[in-house]
């Protein structure tokens, strides 16, 4: 159900709510994903910007790249398949949406390149919106990798250099794009976000904005709560447009929308700190990860109107043994130390299989490929 309009007195950073303020305006409301946009991604007083890293063991949330390298295996696995798709071209441009502190292309570096010819460059263009982890993304490469063999380069979008050919990644980068949070009321869907006031923010609701196709289906039960992100769907919508041959590759947590409206009626709104889910978002604003369950029926449809094919959409475990896990696994726990460093190797992989239930991967071609019968629908990981 929609969280009750009750007042919170938070503490949330004064820059921050002076920015909020500012946005909102005479009319003091905000849709939900303006207020993401600012707690997460302002220059000075977003989230993303704080001098804690977010990511990993010692960050407030870990993702499949930080749970072992075989993650970054497998994802160089399924770019390599791409690279010979495109016939080994001297150049081979990888493009990263969304790196973070740079842990995958770390790894997917490391497994890739040695199984590129040695005449060939990987390009490999990091596209992060957030200054300060452009910047960690960047440096965590240095001295990684053998700048004969690869050219690392950061760009503000994945347009910056007009259309291109390669493979892109992003993983867990939609569901940390800002998301409108709707809510069910007398029969039509309302926007829920937040009320301004001068000192604290509380939940409110307003008249619906402006919404891109497909249109919402008939609110059901009074008080229940859908994410949607646009900015998830221009993102694709961006790839169709400049991506000219090879895939594009979403990892990522979420549901079909009638998963969503009937096993999530309050919403999949979450805000995280160290590893655990907040007691009240709003209070914490500024200074935990914000997300919400990606809306796959919204996103593949707006794929499916920007001319991109699927050329699978599984579950991620389903998406991983395909990439190849199974023999990658058996190869680091053959190189494993001792029989200790073995278990974790192994360990690791089953977290990586098991662990990441609602995650799936949205595996699409560019528009005019031409593509084999596509997966329908994931399967969902064993417990
Ligand atoms: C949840 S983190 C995932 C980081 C990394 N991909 C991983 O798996 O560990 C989401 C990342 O996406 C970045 N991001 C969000 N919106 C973006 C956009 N429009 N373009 C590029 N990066 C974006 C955030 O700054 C953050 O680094």
């Amino acid at each position: 159900m929609a969280p009750s309009p009750s007042p919170t007195a938070p503490s949330i950073p004064s820059g921050l709510l002076e920015r909020l303020r500012a946005d909102a305006g005479p009319r003091g409301f905000l849709p939900f994903d303006r207020v993401v946009d600012r707690a997460l991604y302002d220059p000075e007083t977003g989230y993303y910007e704080s001098a804690e890293p977010p990511l990993g063991p010692h960050g407030d949330f870990y993702t499949a790249a930080h749970a072992s390298p075989l993650f970054g295996g497998a994802v160089a696995a399924r770019a390599f398949e791409e690279f010979e798709r495109l016939g080994r071209p001297a150049r081979f441009r990888i493009v990263e949406l969304g790196p973070g502190d740079g842990t995958l292309a770390r790894d997917l570096l490391a497994a890739l390149v040695p199984r590129m010819p040695p005449t060939t460059t990987v390009d490999y263009v990091l596209v992060e919106r957030s200054r300060r982890l452009a910047r960690a993304s960047a440096e965590a490469l240095l001295g990684v990798a053998d700048p004969g063999r690869v050219a690392i380069r950061r760009a503000d979008a994945l347009s910056t250099d007009g259309p291109f050919s390669g493979f892109v990644i992003a993983n867990e980068l939609l569901d940390a794009v800002p998301f409108r949070r709707l809510v069910a009321r007398d029969g039509a869907w309302r926007e829920l976000g937040l009320r301004v006031g001068p000192a604290a923010v509380e939940w409110a609701e307003g008249p619906l904005g402006a919404l891109p196709p497909p249109a919402l289906p008939a609110p059901p039960r009074d008080g229940i709560v859908l994410e949607v992100a646009p900015a998830a769907e221009a993102i694709l919508r961006e790839v169709a447009d400049h991506l000219v041959a090879g895939a594009a590759v979403f990892v990522d947590y979420g549901l079909e929308e009638p998963e969503l409206l009937l096993g999530h009626p309050e919403g999949t709104f979450a805000a995280v700190r160290a590893h655990r889910p907040v007691d009240d978002p709003l209070a914490e604003l500024g200074r935990a990860d914000l997300s919400a369950f990606v809306n796959f029926t919204r996103l593949r449809d707006a794929a499916r109107r920007a001319g991109l094919t699927e050329r699978a959409y599984v579950g991620q475990a389903e998406a991983l043994v395909r990439w190849g896990l199974p023999a990658l696994l058996e190869e680091r726990a053959r190189a494993s130390v001792s029989s200790e460093a073995e278990v974790r190797v192994r360990l690791a992989a089953k977290n990586l299989l098991f662990g990441f239930g609602t995650f799936r991967v949205l595996d699409l071609a560019p528009p005019g490929s031409a593509v084999a019968t596509p997966d329908a629908t994931p399967s969902p990981a064993a417990p």
